[in-house]
């Protein structure tokens, strides 16, 4: 299933407690990385500056990368872009409690579309994808992503890309199936979703939790494997389907990069690794992506 739909505003709540177990170091490892070397990432930027930000949630990173930015850009905007309206309503909160805040647009929808809806940039334009939500797209669609990404930016802009790496077998599996079940819950609210919003019949106790490392396609899969037969309709989506025991619904994929292959994705869509920093402990790397030759 498309990720997307983890992000009901429950969906939203789970992710971030996620973000706070200490089994998931991606948000803290980047916020801290973020808050060192922030300052760094507008030196390859002049003027008047535009920030679109996608899937930012509540707009802390942001918020972080704003007081960066203040040091050197006086004029400042901000577009975000998420599926989620709980976000998009708590990042703007945010943003508008700030001593200076920026003037903030905001798009609800999913990535590609409202990328494609995006005007040209008037100044400068710095792309932020962070919390290695690439992650997320099987390796033609991250492509695509990045591609889409960098041509927003335009020639005078830069991509701040975070991005989780490859890491022992157990890290991966308890950042993405911890103790305190909560990433299990965050997973099993796709089916009360279904439920609610589709009309569904799923029989929660039939359906646990799984997290699956697949060291060859190099992506942690989420998903949730029936444990119980059951007969299942999805009268608004017109589906209907039997599920034995073991058979299981794929919600979501976690690729997971080395730092080799971040900077082949960037090079198939003509960008370089402008700047690199690394968190070695998190396995963790956040990337400022520019057009190349600049
Ligand atoms: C927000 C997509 C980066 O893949 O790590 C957290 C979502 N899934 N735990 C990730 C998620 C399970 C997260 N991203």
């Amino acid at each position: 299933m498309p990720p997307r739909w983890l992000y009901d505003d429950l969906g939203s709540a789970l992710f971030e407690s996620i973000c706070q177990l200490p089994w998931y170091r991606i948000t803290r490892s980047e916020r801290a990385l973020i808050e060192a070397h922030g300052a760094d990432v507008f030196d390859a930027l002049d003027g008047p500056l535009e920030i679109v930000e996608l899937g930012g949630g509540n707009g802390e990173k942001l918020d972080l990368l704003l007081d960066a930015a203040a040091r050197r850009h006086r004029d400042v905007s901000v577009r975000l872009i998420d599926i989620s309206q709980a976000a998009l309503d708590a990042a703007r909160a945010r943003l508008e409690a700030r001593a200076n805040p920026p003037r903030v647009h905001l798009t609800r929808g999913p990535y590609e579309a409202s990328l494609a809806s995006l005007a040209g940039a008037a100044g400068s334009r710095l792309m932020l994808f962070l919390g290695s939500n690439i992650g997320n797209f099987d390796p033609p669609e991250a492509r695509a992503l990045l591609r889409g990404l960098a041509q927003a930016a335009g020639g005078g802009g830069a991509v701040l890309l975070g991005v989780d790496l490859v890491k022992p077998d157990a890290d991966l599996l308890l950042a993405y199936d911890d103790p305190l079940q909560v990433t299990a819950a965050f997973n099993r609210n796709l089916l009360t979703r279904m439920n609610r919003d589709l009309g569904a019949n799923f029989p929660l106790d039939a359906f646990a939790h799984r997290a699956v490392w697949s060291r060859h396609a190099s992506r942690v899969e989420m998903r949730l494997v029936a444990t119980a037969a059951s007969d299942v309709t999805i009268p608004a989506a017109g589906v209907s389907a039997r599920f034995e025991p073991g058979d299981f619904i794929w919600t979501e994929s976690s690729y997971k990069y080395t730092p080799g292959r971040i900077e082949a994705l960037a090079a198939k869509v003509g960008l370089d690794i402008g700047r690199q920093w690394i968190d070695p402990a998190a396995g963790f790397a956040l990337s400022l992506l520019l057009p190349r030759g600049r």
